[in-house]
C-alpha cells in the first residue's frame, strides 16, 4: 500500500489516539506477562507511540523501529515530554529486517502496521528472531463497525474520490488472515478482547477542513480534481445531513492476539 506517513506525523494521535480505559487494559495485559520485572519491548512500525509510549510510562524498555523519520521524531517528542526518553531506544529501519539483535526481547508488539507491508509475513518471522524463546507477540486489532451514517458519509466520499481516478487497495491482510497465520506458527495463539468503545463526530465536525485534513493520504490526485471531489462531497453532505448535530459513529472492538514463541 502506498501510504506514507511522514505527512501526517504531527496529527496522528490526536486522530487516533486509544481512550483511556483501553489503554489501561493493553497496559494491564502487558504487566500481566512482565511479573513485576520491567520488560525489553519492541515495537516494529511504532509511529508515534500510541501503544508504545504508555508501557514505557509503566517502566518497561521500549525500542521503536520505523522508516518514517518524521513519525520517530514525534514519538522522540512525545518521550521527552512524558519524561521516558531514557527507556526509549527509537531506531530508522524496516519491519521486515530489524536493526535489532537475536532474541534481545521479551515482547514483540504490533498494531496498524501489516496491512503497510506487502511480504507482511516477514515481519512475523522478524519478531520470532529478536523474541526470547519463551517470550510474547502482541498483535493489536482494533475491529471497527460503521454506523448507518458513518457507512453513507464514506460511501460517498468513496464515489468522489474513485471518480477523482484514485483507487482505494482492500486492506490484506485481513485480521482473520493474521490469525491464521499466527496459528500456524504458534499453535497456542489466543485471543483477549480487551475493551470496547464508540468513536464518532458530528456532521459539522466531519466537515471542518475535511479536504485539509485527508489531502496528505491522497497525494497523487491532482489539485484541480481533488478539488472537485471535496467540492462534491460536501454539498452532497449538506444534502444528505442537512442538521450539522446529526452523529457519524461506530463501535471498536478492541483484541489483542496473543501467542508464546
Ligand atoms: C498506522 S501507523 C501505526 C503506528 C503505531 N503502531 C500505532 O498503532 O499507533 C503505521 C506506522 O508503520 C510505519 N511503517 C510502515 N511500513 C513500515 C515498514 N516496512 N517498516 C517499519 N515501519 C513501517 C509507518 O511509517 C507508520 O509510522
Amino acid at each position: 500500500m502506498d501510504l506514507s506517513f511522514d505527512e501526517i506525523a504531527a496529527q496522528f494521535d490526536d486522530q487516533r489516539g486509544l481512550p483511556s480505559d483501553a489503554l489501561r487494559e493493553w497496559i494491564a495485559l502487558v504487566d500481566s506477562f512482565a511479573r513485576k520485572r520491567a520488560l525489553r519491548v519492541v515495537e516494529p512500525g511504532i509511529g508515534t507511540g500510541r501503544i508504545a509510549l504508555p508501557l514505557a510510562v509503566a517502566g518497561h524498555r521500549v525500542t521503536g523501529v520505523d522508516i518514517s523519520a518524521p513519525m520517530l521524531d514525534e514519538c522522540a517528542r512525545r518521550a521527552r515530554e512524558l519524561d521516558v526518553a531514557g527507556r526509549m531506544t527509537l531506531l530508522e529501519g524496516d519491519a521486515t529486517s530489524l536493526p535489532v539483535d537475536d532474541h534481545s526481547c521479551d515482547l514483540g508488539v504490533m498494531a496498524s502496521l501489516l496491512y503497510l507491508v506487502p511480504d507482511w509475513d516477514a515481519v512475523l518471522d522478524e519478531l520470532h528472531r529478536v523474541v526470547v524463546p519463551g517470550g510474547v507477540i502482541v498483535h493489536l486489532v482494533e475491529r471497527t463497525e460503521s454506523g448507518e451514517n458513518l457507512r453513507l458519509w464514506d460511501a460517498a466520499w468513496r464515489e468522489r474520490i474513485e471518480g477523482a481516478g484514485y483507487r482505494h487497495a482492500s486492506l490484506h491482510p485481513t485480521p482473520d488472515e493474521v490469525m491464521t497465520e499466527f496459528r500456524r506458527r504458534w499453535p497456542d495463539t489466543r485471543v483477549q478482547r480487551l475493551a470496547s468503545w464508540t468513536f464518532g463526530q458530528s456532521v459539522d465536525e466531519g466537515r471542518h477542513r475535511f479536504g485539509e485534513r485527508l489531502r496528505p493520504l491522497y497525494a497523487g490526485v491532482i489539485e484541480s480534481e481533488w478539488q472537485r471531489a471535496v467540492d462534491g462531497f460536501l454539498r452532497w453532505s449538506e444534502g444528505a445531513f442537512p442538521d450539522p448535530a446529526i452523529r457519524l459513529d461506530g463501535d471498536v472492538v478492541l483484541e489483542a492476539l496473543i501467542a508464546r514463541t
